[in-house]
């Protein structure tokens, strides 16, 4: 589908997020042929630049980034609509330009009075820029245009402060307005969970805890903290991403089946395993923090967390995090679910793999079966989309020995279409005003009550455990699954 007339206005734009994601993204959208003719760009910052100096701001960094390949007619389409808003959050001036710019692409583009604010800004200036759009009537159209706001994560760095931010931005705009962003629930592979579990037959019979021994969620990166101090600093590997990205991998793997994909039969179920997460008393044998050192990444030598530039050196913000959840339903009672992630890990890889229980009698000699691990599907995320089945076959040759094979349905290989990239799937739905994949207020509280206790835990206890740069992460999250009996999967 086709986005209607609009334009969409970027708070933040010369940000990092903005330079790799979002401007290409939309350029995107527009060479797929799914942005109107009546389309415009805005751009809001403190740069004092006119519009052509943005626009070639813009298409640098599409060059630089986007999917598609530059296509002069595109540009030249999108070029046309683009326009820079110079000011401060806190200049009510500004945010007047800001209001005759897009009205002037009302006129001149025909954008129909359709504005969404993209706030690609730290939630700290939030409630200075939702008060903003209010007090210059942008958060409301007079004729019955719509008007939507992008809030981008963190949402919050605990329960309380996601309800303040959430008080303010809905003192300003209507609910139904509002989209925070989980760009991981925009990636191709994430979707298909859906098509996997529920357009089968042959896997939602076994997705449970009579079959099912437990699940692993990894998020690894090789990347460090690279030039973003300022944000992650204080806030660590588990705010960053196991309160969104990782729970919504959970939620959506655990959940039972949607009545349909709409965004309220979604999100009720999404909610109901949110609800039912229980975290571990024993927060010490369960969770587990690290703080990466320096290192190798492949044959490059990295510094480690603490020599990085703006980092305290006395930090102790995690930069690798691994917690165990229990989900309270009769589908998945005994069985954990373990989540992961870390900055300078041995690669970059996000996958789900749930992991089978062994047979309960293994009609084999002991030593044919040396080699045999549990079975398990894997969902790979990213990079290398696609789902692996492992399970035991027997090696060929006259004696009976079985050992671990996979089978590997792999995107590249299946389909010739290119996945589009999660921005881009989520800043259209945004446009089209459909909001399925995007987390809601109650979930985001949720995911806040789950992480909060293990933060003021970890509070507690002073520096995380150091990891080598380009290892799997420190001891103590080994011997957190070593306690259950169970061991991480080496992607
Ligand atoms: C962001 C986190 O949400 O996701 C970053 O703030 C992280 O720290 C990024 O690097 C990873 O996204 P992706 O799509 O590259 O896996």
């Amino acid at each position: 589908r086709i986005a209607g007339p609009c334009s969409l206005v970027i708070f933040g734009v010369t940000g990092d997020l903005s330079k790799k994601k979002l401007l290409p993204a939309v350029y995107d959208l527009a060479n797929r042929g799914l942005l109107p003719v009546n389309f415009g760009l805005v751009g809001f910052g403190r740069r004092d630049w006119t519009n052509e100096q943005f626009a070639a701001f813009v298409e640098e960094n599409v060059r630089a980034h986007s999917r598609t390949p530059f296509n002069e007619a595109t540009w030249r389409f999108l070029s046309g609509g683009i326009r820079f808003v110079q000011g401060n959050f806190d200049d009510p001036a500004a945010f007047q330009r800001l209001s005759d710019t897009v009205s002037e692409l009302d006129r001149e583009r025909g954008t129909q009075g359709n504005h969404a604010f993209y706030m690609s800004v730290p939630p700290r200036a939030f409630p200075q820029v939702s008060k903003q759009l209010r007090d210059s009537g942008l958060a409301h159209s007079p004729s019955g245009a719509w008007r939507r706001v992008i809030i981008e994560k963190p949402f919050g760095h605990d329960l309380e402060s996601a309800k303040e931010l959430d008080r303010v931005v809905s003192d300003v705009f209507d609910p139904g307005s509002v989209f925070r962003i989980d760009h991981y629930l925009g990636k191709e592979t994430v979707q298909n969970m859906l098509a996997l579990r529920f357009a089968n037959m042959m896997f939602e019979p076994v997705w449970n805890a009579n079959y099912v021994d437990h699940v692993q969620i990894t998020m690894a990166e090789d990347i460090g903290i690279g030039g973003r101090a300022g944000y992650y600093d204080g806030i660590g590997a588990a705010r960053d991403v196991i309160q969104n990205h990782l729970l919504q991998l959970m939620a959506l793997t655990a959940m039972e089946e949607p009545v349909s994909f709409q965004a309220s039969d979604l999100t009720a179920e999404k909610t109901k395993v949110l609800s039912a997460v229980r975290v571990p008393k024993d927060l010490a044998h369960h969770t587990a923090r690290g703080q990466y050192a320096t290192g190798w990444q492949g044959s490059e030598k990295v510094i480690g967390y603490l020599d990085e530039k703006g980092i305290d050196p006395n930090s102790r913000t995690e930069t690798y995090a691994a917690i165990r959840l229990d989900v309270d339903t009769r589908r998945w009672a005994g069985v954990p679910f373990y989540l992961r992630t870390g900055k300078r890990l041995g690669k970059r890889v996000t996958e789900i793999a749930v992991m089978f229980k062994r047979a309960p009698h293994l009609p084999f000699e002991q030593t044919a079966t040396r080699e045999l691990g549990q079975n398990a599907i894997v969902i790979r995320v990213q990079p290398d989309e696609g789902i692996t089945l492992r399970f035991g076959a027997k090696v060929p040759g006259t004696a009976m020995e079985v050992r671990d094979v996979s089978m590997d349905f792999n995107y590249g290989s299946s389909f010739t279409e290119a996945s589009p990239e999660a921005y881009e799937r989520l800043i259209l739905d945004v446009l089209l005003g459909d909001p399925p994949l995007f987390p809601t207020t109650r979930e985001v509280e949720l995911s806040w009550e789950i992480l909060d206790p293990i933060e003021e835990y970890w509070a507690t206890l002073g520096q995380p455990q150091p990891y080598r740069a380009g290892t799997w992460g420190p001891k103590e999250a080994d011997e957190m699954l070593a306690r259950d009996g169970r061991m991480w999967r080496m992607p």
